[in-house]
């Protein structure tokens, strides 16, 4: 009918959006800040292993419950600073996880090593330690499982795999602040953690990261590494046994991370809190699989909120239909990862040059992971879960009244 123009229900076909409001904001601080930042400027000593940097790696260190950690400028080089310091290079392999942020796998590539990719577990998005076995070689020296939006991997099976082949475990906790496995943090279980501190993290300071272990001589290694590789014992400044670099941390960024850390725990039950009645609200849903519960994941920042879309359960409708329809009524949503070895940084001379590898990855297929990055995947970020019950029930109406109007958007 010309100069008719249809209405339906949902914002996306022009009807009203259930949520006009945004979600809590990200980040949060205060006075805190405020002044711990003032403190820095006036004390004349902004960088280089300042009095912030040792509170910090003190009070983060008892928090993981691990003996030693290195502050460091970001979560990348947490992983690089790691592999270097136990002496993983050219001609080595890594197993990762496809289901990651780049830096997992470009830390690898950088020290010379070559990622070796296992699938994920369709439920938990995270690193299958079934299929971990397959996929070691005698070149093997490291796995990187990572706790993907804090949810803990199985850290028991991995790390009987990791035994039994001889390998060293980095946990990749960039997501995982204050998670547990069995009641032991995250980033203190593997033979090393990694954290991110990136502005989107639970913990925050603009950029930054963490090495944490238990292990003395892994720590003096990294300590020498990020402090342009002198020698942790050391009293001459310009000696330089080790190859290092420069990853130290500003003190600018550890006076932040010192009062952010202090609202840290009171936000993860919050999440916790949230994510539970969300979860329950969901599993109403037949088109929606949330993540199933299991006693031994004793907490979960939830850095993220993954679910998985099934479309076959919604009349075949695309996910990228069905996201833009709830973004459309006020919620944000992401299809979150796609599938890194798909990347085409795999295709080129660089890293060719930097790791010798002779794998093709063009002809790499892992099922779970297509599945998840192509159709399934999902989520929401942890600032959504920092609102209140009302806030949950908006996330899970809206899906409904996706739902129940989707013949609007076939
Ligand atoms: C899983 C994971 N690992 C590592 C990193 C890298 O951390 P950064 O951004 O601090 O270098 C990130 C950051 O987004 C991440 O999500």
């Amino acid at each position: 009918m010309k100069g008719v123009c249809y209405m339906g229900k949902l914002a996306i076909t022009g009807g009203s959006k259930l949520r006009a409001k945004g979600f809590p904001v990200w980040p949060v601080y205060g006075k805190e800040e405020a002044d711990g930042l003032q403190r820095v400027l006036e004390s004349r000593q902004w960088g280089t292993l300042g009095p912030e940097v040792k509170k910090f790696t003190e009070k983060f260190n008892k928090y993981l419950g691990v003996k030693y950690g290195v502050a460091v400028t970001n979560g990348t080089v947490t992983m690089e600073v790691l592999l270097r310091a136990m002496g993983i290079g050219y001609g080595d392999e890594v197993l990762v996880p496809p289901y990651t942020f780049v830096a997992t796998v470009s830390a690898v590539i950088t020290v010379g090593a070559t990622p070796v990719f296992v699938d994920i577990d369709e439920e938990t998005f995270n690193m299958d330690p079934e299929k971990m076995e397959v996929a070691i070689t005698p070149a093997t020296k490291a796995v990187i499982p990572v706790h993907i939006g804090g949810r803990s991997c199985d850290m028991d099976k991995i790390m009987a795999v990791a035994k039994k082949h001889n390998l060293m475990v980095i946990e990749d906790a960039a997501h995982a602040h204050g998670s547990e496995w069995k009641g032991q943090k995250s980033g203190s279980v593997g033979t090393a953690g990694s954290f991110s501190f990136q502005a989107s993290k639970n913990l925050n300071s603009g950029e930054g990261g963490f090495i944490s272990t238990n292990d003395k001589e892994l720590f003096e290694m990294s300590w020498g590494i990020h402090h342009c590789g002198r020698d942790y014992s050391g009293t001459v400044w310009y000696g330089h046994p080790l190859v290092g670099t420069n990853a130290r941390m500003t003190e600018w960024q550890a006076v932040i991370l010192n009062a952010q850390l202090d609202r840290m725990d009171q936000q993860i039950d919050k999440r916790m809190e949230n994510a539970k009645y969300l979860t329950s609200r969901l599993n109403e849903i037949g088109c929606i699989k949330t993540v199933p519960e299991d006693d031994r994941i004793t907490r979960n920042s939830y850095h993220l909120y993954l679910f998985r879309y099934m479309e076959e359960q919604l009349k075949g409708l695309p996910r990228e239909k069905f996201l833009k329809a709830l973004g459309a009524e006020g919620i944000p949503v992401s299809p979150g990862y796609t599938c890194l070895y798909k990347m085409p940084l795999f295709q080129t001379e660089q890293m060719k040059k930097m790791t010798g590898s002779k794998i093709d990855y063009t002809k790499v297929y892992l099922d779970v992971a297509e599945k998840v990055t192509e159709h399934q995947g999902v989520w929401t970020t942890q600032n959504v879960l920092l609102g209140e019950k009302e806030d949950m029930d908006d996330f899970a109406n809206a899906i409904i009244k996706v739902v129940e109007n989707v013949d609007e958007i076939l």
